[in-house]
C-alpha cells in the first residue's frame, strides 16, 4: 500500500493551479477530478482491464499541433523554471545507482503533477509516463537510465579549460586548493586514475578503449580508426562533482552552469576530426605521439569555451617530425604531388573529405612554399 500512497499524496494535493486550457481540454474542474478518481481506481485495481469503462470521448482531431506528451522538451516555456524545481541533487536512488552522490534519476512525479494533472490521470496508459518509465503501469516503477541514451540530447556541456589549468594540477596532491582566494575542498572522495598523467589532462581524457561505432553516413573512405586513435571526454559527473558538489559554482543544483540549452541533437559516435589518421598512441613502434598534451594542444589551456576552437592543434605541432628536409617530408611530398596533379588527394594525415580541399596557407608556410594561386588550381 505504501507505493500507492505516493500516488494519493500527489493526487490529493489541492488543485491550486487553475486548470489550464489545453491541459483540461475544456473539462470542468469537477470532471477533471472525476477522471482523476477513476484513474486512481484503475491504479488501485492494478490491471487496466479491471478499470471501470469510461464513456467514449470525442477523439481529438489529429492536427499538426497535437502535443506529444511522451517527449519532454526543456524548450517549452513553462519548463524553464529553475533547474532544481524538477531535478533533485542527489537523487534518492544514488547509493544504488552510483559510487558517488549524483543526479542519477528522473524528477519525481511531484515536479510535473501540479501542471500535468490532466495528463497523469488520463486513461489506462497515459503517454506522459513514458518520458521516464520503461513500461506504463500503475504497479511498475521501473525507469530508463538517466540520461536515456535513446533520446536526443537537449544540452551541450561547457568546460572552460583555462579556469581549470592550475586548480586541477594542485588538487591532485592535496584535498584542498586555493583558487582566486577561494578554498576548494574535495566534497567527497572519488578514486582517480593513477596512470601517467600529462598535465592532468588524462583525468578527463583517457585513451579510448571502446571500438568506435560508424557515423550515420558510414566511415569516410572506409577508414576505421583504431583503438589507439581517440581520447575520450567525460561522459558523467565523476570528473566534476569532486569539486563542484558543494564547492565552487556551478555547484550540484546549478545544472545550467555546465549544461547549455541546445537544439535537440543526436551526439556524434566518433569525434569530429580534421586529421582523422592521427593516432594519439601512434607514431611508430615508439609511440612517439604519446607526449605532453600541450605541445600539440596549444590553444585549449587558454580557452574559456570549447566552442569555436579552430584549429586547436595547428600543423606546426606536426612539422618538426613530419616535415624536416632530410628526414620525413610527408607534407612536402603531398604538396609536390599537387603540383603534378591538381586532383591529388592528400591522405597521410587526412581522409578525402579534407585532403581533396585546398591546403590552408599554413601548410605552405611550414613547407616554405608559395601557396598555389587560384588560377593554378583550375
Ligand atoms: C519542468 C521540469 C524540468 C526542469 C525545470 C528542468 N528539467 Fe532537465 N529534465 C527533465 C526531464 C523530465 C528530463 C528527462 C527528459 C528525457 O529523458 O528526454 C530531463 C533531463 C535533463 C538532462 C539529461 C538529458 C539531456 O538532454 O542531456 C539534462 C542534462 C537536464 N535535464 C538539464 C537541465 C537543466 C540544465 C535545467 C535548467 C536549465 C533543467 N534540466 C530543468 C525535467 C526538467
Ligand atoms: C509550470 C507548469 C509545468 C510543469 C511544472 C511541467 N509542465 Fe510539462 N508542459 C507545461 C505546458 C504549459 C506545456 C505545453 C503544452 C500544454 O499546454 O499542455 C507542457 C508540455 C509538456 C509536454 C509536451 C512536450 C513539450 O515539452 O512541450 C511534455 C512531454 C511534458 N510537458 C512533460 C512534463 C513533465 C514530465 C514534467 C515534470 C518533470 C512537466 N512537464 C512539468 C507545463 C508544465
Ligand atoms: C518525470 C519522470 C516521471 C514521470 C513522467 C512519471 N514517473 Fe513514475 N516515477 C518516477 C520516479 C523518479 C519514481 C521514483 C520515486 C521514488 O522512489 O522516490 C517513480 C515511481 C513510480 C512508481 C513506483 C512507486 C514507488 O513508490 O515505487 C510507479 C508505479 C510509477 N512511478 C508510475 C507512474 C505512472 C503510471 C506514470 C504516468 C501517469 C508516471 N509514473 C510518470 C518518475 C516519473
Ligand atoms: C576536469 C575535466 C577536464 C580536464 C582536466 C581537461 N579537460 Fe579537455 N574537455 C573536458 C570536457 C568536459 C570537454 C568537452 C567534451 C564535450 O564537448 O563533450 C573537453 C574537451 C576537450 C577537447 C575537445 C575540444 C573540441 O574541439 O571539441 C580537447 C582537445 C581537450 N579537451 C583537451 C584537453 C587538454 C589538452 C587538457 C589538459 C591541458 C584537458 N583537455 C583537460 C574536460 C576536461
Ligand atoms: C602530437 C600531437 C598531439 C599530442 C601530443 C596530443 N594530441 Fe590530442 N589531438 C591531436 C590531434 C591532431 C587531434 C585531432 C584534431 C583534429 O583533427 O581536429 C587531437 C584530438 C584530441 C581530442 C579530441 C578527441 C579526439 O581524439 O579526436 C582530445 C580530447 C585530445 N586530443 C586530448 C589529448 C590529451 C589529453 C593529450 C595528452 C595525453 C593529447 N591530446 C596529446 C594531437 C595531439
Ligand atoms: C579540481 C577541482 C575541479 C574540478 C575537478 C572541476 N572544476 Fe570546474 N572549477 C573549479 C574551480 C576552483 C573553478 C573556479 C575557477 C575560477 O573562478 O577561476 C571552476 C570553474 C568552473 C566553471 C566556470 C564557472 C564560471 O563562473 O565561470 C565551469 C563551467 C566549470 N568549472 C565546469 C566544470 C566541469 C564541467 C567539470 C568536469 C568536467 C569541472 N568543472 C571540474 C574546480 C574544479
Ligand atoms: C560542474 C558541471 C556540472 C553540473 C553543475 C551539472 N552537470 Fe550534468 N554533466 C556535466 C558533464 C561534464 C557531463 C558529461 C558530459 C555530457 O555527457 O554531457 C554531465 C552529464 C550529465 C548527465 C548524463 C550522466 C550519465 O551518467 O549518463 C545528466 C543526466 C546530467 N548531467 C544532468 C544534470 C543535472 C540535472 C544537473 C543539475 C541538478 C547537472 N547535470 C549538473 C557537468 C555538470
Ligand atoms: C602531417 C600531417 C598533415 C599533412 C601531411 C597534411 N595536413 Fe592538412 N592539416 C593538418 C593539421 C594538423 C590541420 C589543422 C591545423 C591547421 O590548419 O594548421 C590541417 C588542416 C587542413 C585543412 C583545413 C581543414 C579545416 O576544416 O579547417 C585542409 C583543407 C587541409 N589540411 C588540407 C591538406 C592538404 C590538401 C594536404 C596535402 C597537401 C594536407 N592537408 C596535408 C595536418 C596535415
Ligand atoms: C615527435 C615527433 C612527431 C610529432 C610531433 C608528430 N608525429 Fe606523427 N609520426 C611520428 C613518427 C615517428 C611516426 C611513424 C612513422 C612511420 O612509422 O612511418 C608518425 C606517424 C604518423 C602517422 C601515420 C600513422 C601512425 O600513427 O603511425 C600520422 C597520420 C601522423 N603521424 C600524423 C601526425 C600529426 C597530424 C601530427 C601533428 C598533430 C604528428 N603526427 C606529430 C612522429 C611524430
Amino acid at each position: 500500500m505504501a507505493k500507492l500512497q505516493k500516488f494519493f499524496r500527489i493526487s490529493s494535493q489541492p488543485a491550486s493551479d487553475k486548470p489550464r486550457a489545453g491541459h483540461s481540454s475544456g473539462h470542468s474542474r469537477r470532471q477533471t477530478r472525476l477522471s482523476t478518481v477513476m484513474c486512481l481506481l484503475c491504479i488501485c485495481a492494478g490491471v487496466s482491464g479491471a478499470a471501470p469503462q469510461r464513456k467514449p470521448r470525442p477523439v481529438q482531431p489529429a492536427t499538426a499541433t497535437r502535443i506529444d506528451y511522451s517527449r519532454f522538451l526543456h524548450a517549452t516555456k513553462q519548463h524553464q523554471e529553475a533547474c532544481n524545481t524538477c531535478h533533485q541533487a542527489p537523487s534518492s536512488n544514488w547509493k544504488t545507482a552510483r559510487a558517488f552522490p549524483d543526479i542519477s534519476d528522473y524528477p519525481d512525479h511531484i515536479a510535473c503533477v501540479r501542471c500535468h494533472r490532466g495528463q497523469f490521470f488520463k486513461g489506462a496508459q497515459p503517454p506522459i509516463c513514458a518520458n521516464c518509465h520503461t513500461r506504463v503501469s500503475p504497479r511498475d516503477g521501473v525507469r530508463f537510465a538517466f540520461r536515456n541514451p535513446a533520446r536526443a540530447r537537449q544540452f551541450t556541456v561547457e568546460f572552460p579549460h583555462d579556469k581549470h589549468q592550475d586548480v586541477i594540477a594542485a588538487w591532485r596532491t592535496s584535498p584542498t586548493v586555493i583558487a582566486r582566494n577561494q578554498v576548494v575542498r574535495r566534497t567527497f572522495a572519488h578514486a582517480l586514475q593513477t596512470r601517467t598523467d600529462y598535465n592532468n589532462c588524462t583525468i578527463c581524457h583517457a585513451p579510448n578503449r571502446e571500438p568506435s561505432s560508424p557515423p550515420l553516413a558510414g566511415w569516410t573512405d572506409q577508414y576505421v580508426p583504431g583503438l589507439d586513435t581517440f581520447r575520450t571526454a567525460p561522459a558523467t559527473h565523476a570528473e566534476c562533482f569532486n569539486c563542484h558538489w558543494k564547492g565552487p559554482q556551478p555547484a550540484k543544483e546549478n545544472c545550467g552552469g555546465c549544461h547549455k540549452a541546445a537544439t535537440p541533437y543526436v551526439p556524434e559516435t566518433t569525434p569530429k576530426r580534421i586529421s582523422m589518421k592521427f593516432r594519439h598512441e601512434g607514431g611508430g613502434p615508439k609511440q612517439i605521439h604519446l607526449a605532453e598534451c600541450t605541445t600539440c594542444h596549444i590553444n585549449i589551456t587558454k580557452a574559456a569555451s570549447i566552442r569555436g576552437l579552430k584549429p586547436d592543434v595547428p600543423i606546426t605541432g606536426c612539422t618538426e617530425c613530419h616535415n624536416k628536409s632530410g628526414l620525413r617530408e610527408d607534407l612536402n611530398k603531398e604538396l609536390a604531388a599537387i603540383d603534378k596533379d591538381k586532383d591529388f588527394v592528400c591522405s597521410y594525415c587526412h581522409l578525402s573529405d579534407v585532403g581533396k580541399r585546398n591546403a590552408p596557407s599554413g601548410h605552405y608556410l611550414v613547407a616554405e612554399r608559395t601557396p598555389l594561386q587560384p588560377k593554378d588550381l583550375k
